[in-house]
């Protein structure tokens, strides 16, 4: 079989990254190689997000430059993928006639036979199906196609959304929550710490209710069987919806030492007459609780969060609430975003949209406020030995004499840093171990540091 070139430009969250492997891996026994150079390919898949506009026109934007890449090859397929191939269907082949396809969340399983009309009939198709449970992915030539030197990897345990916040398009362009079988899951990290992953992050839009529908084992469960996975050092998971985080979970970072410290627990707003607006179930106050209980339980915990300012009908006294629940909280770091009305999603019918000039303003406070927490509680670490793993030379090195290693705390936090002499140097030999790093410098979005003499860690044990 003739080896044809993909290209795959991918948008969006952790599961548009670990939809995009599989993209590629059900492509492989078909003859498709990845490539990093559009020019270079036979087919070209963009996969899509639609949680916010600009993420949406983004993708657009990306699609109509590929118009005159077609005019120059017409034998290129293009295909839309994800959540704007789902939301949009048959709309995006009316809008656009250069593309050949368009498939939905859950068609990546029937891509196979989607290409195989194409290259046999020259049809043009759209995918957009979606069922209430959906088939397990099987891989017969498991990881083959995956960059066995990642040392990090994303792993979708549970897809879709049951929650329906009134901003959010996800419960309609990824269907009912279903989560994957705990064998499958367990099958699939095993292959990856075979394969040389040290650190997996599991995904869900609401890691708590995982199992709880199809009566599968609870989040927790699971966690204590990743754990005990042989080779693995390190677990991350997100998202944790703040209504339904169980006492569980938060003695779960007290008991399993591959748990990283870290959790990220959005919380959108500080006012609670916009959380009810926003359909989110919890009240300021029980938020804060949690908040209390996760940091009485593991004191070292970095919490962040996401927040979005300027949602429908939120007054000046609201944005202080969320500014004044930033001051007390602290949060580690934070993502905010202006709202950004979806058409799918029941906010768009709200009254009292708020303007974009005063989004922005908004917007820039947050970020401001959260930039003044974050380097005062980073400074905290100064002086400290910070346990890493590390997953590459830091991007500073790469034009560089320097050789500047780049790595995480199991807070999340990234740590750039040099060894002292060349003997704690092994160079590539560093990539996937967990070192310690003395902390001497703060940047807003880094440490800086250096290798402590005594940093060789035969055991991950109770370092995380
Ligand atoms: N399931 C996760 C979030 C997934 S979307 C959770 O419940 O936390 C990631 C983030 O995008 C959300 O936390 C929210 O802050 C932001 N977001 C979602 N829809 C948005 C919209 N319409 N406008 C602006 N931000 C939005
Ligand atoms: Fe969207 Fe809410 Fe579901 Fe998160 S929990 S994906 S914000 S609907
Ligand atoms: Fe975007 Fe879809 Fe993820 S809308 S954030 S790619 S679930």
């Amino acid at each position: 079989m003739n080896s044809k070139r993909l290209f795959i430009n991918t948008i969006g969250c952790q599961m548009n990254v670990y939809d995009s492997e599989s993209i590629a891996r059900v492509l492989h026994p078909m003859g498709f190689e990845k490539t990093s150079s559009l020019a270079a390919a036979d087919m070209v898949i963009i996969n899509t997000c639609a949680i916010r506009g600009k993420a949406e026109q983004k993708a657009f934007s990306f699609l109509g430059r590929l118009a005159g890449l077609k005019r120059e090859k017409p034998g290129l397929i293009i295909g839309v993928g994800g959540c704007v191939a789902q939301q949009e269907g048959r709309r995006i082949l009316g809008r656009m006639p250069h593309i050949n396809f368009v498939f939905g969340t859950q068609a990546i399983i029937r891509l196979p036979d989607i290409v195989n009309r194409i290259v046999k009939d020259g049809e043009r198709i759209v995918d957009i199906d979606m069922l209430d449970q959906v088939p397990e992915l099987d891989f017969p030539e498991a990881f083959e196609d995956t960059n066995l030197s990642e040392i990090s990897k994303f792993v979708t345990i549970m897809r879709g959304c049951d929650n329906y916040c009134a901003y959010c398009v996800v419960p309609y362009v990824r269907g009912r929550e279903n989560s994957r079988h705990p064998e499958s899951i367990i099958k699939e990290i095993e292959g990856l710490a075979e394969s040389g992953v040290k650190e997996v992050t599991l995904l869900g839009q609401n890691v708590n209710s995982y199992g709880l529908k199809e009566g599968l084992c609870s989040f927790s469960e699971l966690l204590a069987q990743v754990n005990d996975i042989k080779g693995l050092k390190r677990i991350r998971f997100t998202t944790s919806h703040p209504k339904d985080l169980s006492e569980e979970l938060i003695y779960a970072f007290r008991n399993f030492d591959k748990l990283c410290k870290h959790i990220h627990l959005p919380v959108q707003s500080g006012s609670n007459r916009i959380l009810k607006l926003m359909n989110r179930k919890y009240t300021r106050e029980q938020y804060l609780e949690k908040t209390d209980k996760l940091r009485i339980a593991c004191p070292e915990i970095a919490i962040t969060s996401d927040i979005i300012v300027g949602f429908p009908g939120e007054r000046q006294q609201d944005f202080e609430d969320t500014l004044d629940l930033i001051k007390s909280i602290r949060y580690d770091s934070l993502y905010a975003f202006k709202y950004s009305d979806r058409p799918n999603a029941p906010a768009v019918r709200l009254p009292e949209k708020i303007s974009e000039s005063e989004k922005k303003n908004r917007l820039e406070q947050v970020l401001r406020l959260q930039k003044d927490i974050t380097i005062e509680k980073n400074q905290v670490l100064i002086d400290s030995a910070q346990v890493v793993l590390v997953d590459g030379l830091s991007k500073k090195s790469r034009d560089s004499e320097i050789r500047q290693w780049s790595g995480r705390t199991a807070t999340n936090k990234i740590v750039n840093f040099t060894c002292y002499n060349h003997d704690l140097d092994p160079g590539e030999g560093l990539i996937g171990e967990l070192i310690r790093v003395r902390i001497d410098e703060v940047l807003p979005n880094s440490l800086c540091g250096r290798r402590s003499r005594t940093s060789t860690l035969h055991s991950a044990k109770g370092e995380n």
